[in-house]
């Protein structure tokens, strides 16, 4: 069971909720295999979020839930087997008797027999939903399966058997944080701000931004993380200007702006926030006309995140603040603001979204919209609010602008009446910024 995470009775619950919400229909969850690094070395193992949501379980197992009468009826679980060999090289392993007895499986058998009880649990079942992509040979042998119990199916009288993405139930359960998941969300939020801090106070001339990445990761488990929940973006200059940059092997020019995206993984729950503060204590003009910019959007898009709102708004609350004043500060040219808005000519410096949703995975399962158009925000879900502006070294944009990367992103639970900021912690303020990181320098 995950170190920190939900108790027992919470995964008993999320089971019993979809149980009661199966009827006649079967769900299965096959496993996600080991990541290979290279040779016989693997990746740290990380399961299948669904599979831990409904188990806690974190070894490769498949995972199958009916509530049909049968001989698999309940919650089945297909684990490894101990194996004293195996288990001398890369640990115990919970076994059979450890899915009964600690994860509370009604039936456990081997790993190998998935597919086996599989088929005979959806004799008479009129609807399958699968765990699709966790593995490329499961699909396709479960493709074959569901061909091969349709084709008895004209004999038995038995309506064929439907085939459903099983990310229909789950990302919507998983969409709504119960009391519990927001407390975990709120550590993982707190480790976070916290490792962000130290950063500020620690970083030094001369520090690498693989010097950084290595600090807060520390932090991270200091903290009783299991590690980073992405992989950390620590760019110095015109590298935050690459909205995904990880190799993180530059050092910090003395002038340069650092943007720190990190968030560590605590019971299972990623926090995800980013910091841009200076290598100095001062800003340069640009730099502080680009970070007030995108602060005022980002408090735009904040104070938007309420039930009944929803992402795309909260999306064109910063979009319209940051458009504005890419018109004022001349990286567009003119001062049409809603043509820009309308032809896109602002997506040179803003080519993301505001918002995505986050719990279990950094970006989180759920759909945006539903058949109405963008879909309502409502207690319980988490979306983090991370506007930016970037400036390539090459791009047309005014020079003194030029080689600039701004992103500032916290983490938002809903409430029944609005908004908790998970990250309000993070110092944000320009001024209070430099004096941390002038008593950094001290
Ligand atoms: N850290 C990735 C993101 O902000 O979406
Ligand atoms: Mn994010
Ligand atoms: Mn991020």
């Amino acid at each position: 069971m995950t170190p920190n995470g939900p108790s027992p009775d919470s995964y008993r619950r999320r089971r019993e909720t979809l149980l009661a919400r199966l009827n006649d229909a079967v769900l299965f969850l096959p496993p996600v295999e080991e990541a290979r690094y290279s040779n016989d070395v693997h990746y740290r193992y990380r399961p299948d979020s669904d599979t831990r949501y409904l188990s806690g379980f974190e070894e490769p197992c498949s995972l199958m839930l009916v509530a049909r009468d049968c001989e698999s009826k309940g919650f089945s679980m297909f684990v490894r087997e101990r194996d004293p060999q195996s288990e001398t090289w890369t640990g115990r392993r919970a076994g059979l008797e450890g899915a009964r007895e600690t994860y509370g499986a009604d039936n456990a058998w081997a790993l190998e027999q998935g597919e086996e009880k599989l088929e005979q649990a959806l004799s008479g079942a009129r609807t399958l939903y699968y765990g699709f992509g966790r593995s490329a040979g499961s699909d396709s042998a479960m493709l074959e399966l569901v061909k091969r119990v349709n084709a008895g199916r004209p004999r038995s009288g038995l309506a064929p058997l439907v085939l459903h993405d099983s990310s229909e139930l789950m990302s919507e359960m998983r969409l709504f944080k119960s009391d519990e998941e927001a407390e975990l969300m709120r550590r993982s939020c707190a480790i976070a701000v916290q490792a962000h801090i130290a950063v500020l106070e620690d970083l030094r001339p001369g520090h690498s931004e693989s010097d950084i990445e290595a600090g807060v990761e520390y932090r991270f488990r200091r903290g009783g993380c299991s590690g980073p929940a992405y992989g950390t973006i620590a760019a110095a200059g015109n590298n935050a200007t690459v909205l995904h940059y990880t190799s993180n092997l530059g050092t910090p020019g003395q002038g340069d702006l650092v943007l720190l995206d990190a968030g560590g993984e605590y019971g299972g729950y990623a926090a995800d926030i980013t910091s841009t503060f200076p290598m100095s204590a001062d800003w340069t003009d640009a730099q502080a006309e680009l970070y007030d910019l995108v602060l005022a959007a980002q408090r735009s898009a904040l104070a938007q995140v309420k039930p009944g709102s929803s992402c795309d708004s909260v999306h064109q609350a910063a979009l319209g603040v940051l458009v504005q004043g890419m018109h004022d500060l001349g990286l567009l040219e003119g001062s049409d603001t809603s043509a820009s808005l309308e032809s896109g000519a602002y997506q040179p410096y803003y080519m993301h979204r505001t918002s995505h949703w986050l719990g279990m995975d950094v970006h989180d399962v759920g759909s945006y919209r539903d058949n109405e158009g963008p879909r309502p925000l409502a207690a319980g879900m988490v979306l983090t609010v991370e506007p930016g502006i970037y400036v390539r070294r090459d791009s047309e944009a005014p020079e003194r602008f030029r080689g600039i990367g701004i992103r500032l992103e916290d983490d938002v639970l809903v409430t029944a009446d609005g908004s908790e900021n998970l990250t309000a912690a993070l110092p944000r303020d320009r001024d209070e910024i430099s004096r941390i990181r002038r008593a950094a320098l001290s």
